[in-house]
């Protein structure tokens, strides 16, 4: 049972503008009344990036300070997390930053064909025992492709050797155009990237500072999933 304090915040969390929680059915019975139409929502025609897994969005919120000539959406089933992020983007009044609660599976529900241009998986869940549950795996590959433009770029950071390991096997076998790796992103890695890049990796997640502490190195890779012609 949901304690008090996680009541009161999914109560909370209905009064913010920049958050949506659809029902099943609201998802199963007709398009997200922004699909498609997101440039409504943030009134301006700027790039989409998504958070998949966004916890307590911390980068959906941190990219969004950071970055106010693009759109961040943060998507994740857990309430009591996403409040978290979405009630410092209602506090602070960041317009270009919202989150959905769903289910990360239903995604392509929610944006129409080529309106997304990024997509960062944040310290996501590895399921050892589930593969196609992996966010990088063909399954979630291709449903981003149904609205993820053509040059559009899929980012993963995360802890763990499985997930990564699996991911990039994914890449060599479905021949995904990888830009950018490494097992090591705060030792060699870092050698790699522009400045841009390095002050992004500023914004560490709740889960990232976990790992970091016990000494888990961090991996980071991104690719794009179809290669130009
Ligand atoms: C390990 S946590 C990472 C959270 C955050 N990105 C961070 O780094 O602190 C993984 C998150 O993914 C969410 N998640 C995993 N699978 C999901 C799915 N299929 N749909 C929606 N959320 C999912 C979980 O609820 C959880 O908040």
């Amino acid at each position: 049972m949901a304690s008090k304090n996680k009541l009161a915040r999914f109560a909370e969390m209905e009064t913010f503008e920049n958050t949506f929680q659809p029902s099943l059915n609201d998802i199963m019975d007709a398009d997200f009344r922004f699909r498609g139409r997101w440039n409504e929502y943030f009134e301006n025609d700027n790039p989409i990036v998504l958070e998949l897994g966004c916890g307590k969005g911390e980068y959906s919120i941190g990219l969004a300070k950071m970055c106010p000539e693009k759109n961040f959406i943060g998507i994740d089933i857990k309430g009591a997390r996403i409040w978290k992020g979405a009630k410092q983007g209602e506090e602070e009044q960041l317009k270009n930053a919202c989150f959905i609660r769903t289910k990360i599976d239903f995604v392509s529900r929610f944006f129409g064909a080529n309106e997304v241009d990024e997509i960062w998986c944040t310290f996501s869940d590895p399921q050892p025992k589930k593969p196609n549950k992996r966010l990088t795996s063909r399954i979630f590959i291709n449903r981003y492709r149904s609205f993820l433009k053509k040059e559009g770029v899929v980012h993963l950071k995360t802890d763990s050797d499985l997930l990564f390991e699996s991911t990039e096997e994914q890449i060599s076998e479905f021949n995904y155009n990888e830009l950018f790796k490494t097992w090591d992103l705060y030792g060699e890695g870092i050698h790699g990237l522009s400045d841009d890049e390095k002050s992004i990796l500023e914004i560490k997640t709740f889960y990232e500072k976990m790992w970091l502490k016990e000494g888990k190195r961090i991996k980071y890779v991104k690719f794009q999933i179809d290669q130009d012609d």
